[in-house]
């Protein structure tokens, strides 16, 4: 039987990108069971995720991944308290057998549904358990698909500090362990991060993205040329070459690469998260926090080196454990106890709904409303089909409440 004890229990699932990831958490933080289905070596052949292929594995893992996360929960589907799933930003296709499920689980047993970004989850899973991180905090997100900065001021409630103006950090991780022929069944970037341990950071000597900026945000689209070019005009055609037929000098170079490209990535975010602690302190003094999450919060250098960025600054840097920065079930079920916790949750749907509804999914969802106006005209970002900010709805909720009350 379910042992969250008095605490309201969560499941919480997750299919955005190429992670089948399911967990059931309580209200207080404990983590009673999580599973995760990846397919990194399933994509790793095609050189990126093909969303096609992403849903048809998420469909045969979905079921499985549940049932083992209820299982070594001993609880039940109908022993919840609410159903908590990524509902954006993603891959459209993959979102879909995530929600279909949830919303499957929440008719069955008539349970609230919650809907999360997935964005906010991998802020808010720092949050978890004790010593706990308060609002408000700085966050820095790095992932496959965003870079951002931000200032958390409760749940639902974020200021985009910065933002990439191209690629996210992680794309140009992916991009150069891909381009250097690493071995990607676990991941481009812990690739390049292993490589670059025995590489000289020293010797190419990449420039730093935007030193020049005065905004917070992002540029990795140059990094990722030069390192391209570099690689081309040294180790000709490494990316199609088989394992093994590098001789002892470009096996050299290839890890000076990595460690010269990792250095001069990693000088760019403390650059950028420098001035964002200023900014933020400056909005709000109250900020103790730097949390740093997403993927690429994994990394070992990346964690050192803004640590001591938050420390210079008088910030305590916190990062989920290296299994919570990468996508799965816990930061959703985590975000979605948060949300239990607060009300914020939509009702169990009609026992009637058919399975094949047409169901809510956000693939372009921002986190929050823009600090700087100036900066956002500057950015080259699209906005068709772009859903209202999850800030801008909380705000309008809120208001809504106020109003009927
Ligand atoms: O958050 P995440 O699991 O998925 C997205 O929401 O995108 O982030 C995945 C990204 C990938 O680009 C992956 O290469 C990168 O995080 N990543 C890393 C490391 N582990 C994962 N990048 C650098 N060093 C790592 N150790
Ligand atoms: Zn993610």
């Amino acid at each position: 039987m379910a042992c969250g004890g008095r605490h309201g229990l969560i499941l919480g699932i997750e299919t955005s990108c190429d992670e089948t990831g399911a967990a059931v958490v309580t209200t207080d933080g404990r983590v009673l069971g999580e599973a995760l289905a990846s397919q990194a070596e399933l994509h790793a052949s095609w050189g990126g995720v093909v969303p096609l292929l992403a849903k048809g594995e998420h469909a045969k893992a979905i079921d499985g991944v549940v049932g083992e996360a209820l299982a070594q929960a001993g609880a039940v589907e109908g022993g919840l308290s609410a159903v908590a799933v990524t509902v954006g930003p993603g891959l459209g296709l993959c979102l879909q057998v995530g929600v279909r499920k949830a919303r499957a689980i929440a008719r069955a047993h008539q349970l609230p549904l919650i809907a999360v970004h997935h964005m906010e989850a991998h802020a808010l899973v720092a949050r978890m358990g004790a010593p706990g991180v308060t609002f408000p905090f700085l966050t820095l997100l790095i992932s496959g698909g965003h870079n951002l900065l931000l200032l958390a001021r409760g749940v639902g409630d974020y200021v985009e500090l910065g933002t990439t103006l191209d690629d996210a950090l992680g794309e140009a991780y992916d991009k150069t362990a891909r381009l250097m022929g690493l071995d990607l069944s676990r991941g481009g970037g812990p690739a390049v991060e292993a490589l670059a341990r025995d590489g000289d950071p020293k010797r190419f000597r990449f420039s730093v993205p935007m030193r020049s900026s005065k905004t917070c945000d992002f540029s990795y689209a140059g990094l990722k040329t030069a390192v391209r070019l570099a690689i081309d005009a040294n180790i000709p055609d490494a990316e199609t070459r088989p394992p093994g037929a590098l001789s002892a000098e470009e096996r050299q170079t290839r890890a000076d690469l990595a460690a010269s490209f990792q250095n001069v990535a990693v000088a760019h975010l403390e650059d950028r998260t420098a001035r964002a602690i200023d900014t933020a302190l400056a909005m709000a003094p109250a900020v103790s926090s730097l949390v740093v999450a997403g993927g690429v919060a994994a990394n070992q250098v990346v964690r050192a080196r803004l640590e001591a960025v938050a420390a210079g600054r008088g910030l305590r840097m916190v990062c989920p454990p290296a299994r919570l920065c990468t996508d799965n079930g816990v930061m959703v079920a985590w975000a979605g106890a948060e949300r239990y916790l607060l009300g914020l949750v939509d009702p169990p749907p009609a026992p009637s709904e058919p399975d094949d509804i047409r169901v809510d999914i956000r693939p372009r969802w921002p986190l929050g409303e823009c600090h700087d106006t100036r900066a956002a005209g500057k950015r080259s970002r699209q906005t068709r089909d772009v859903f209202p900010s999850l800030t801008s709805l909380t705000l309008q909720g809120a208001q809504a409440a106020e109003q009927s009350v």
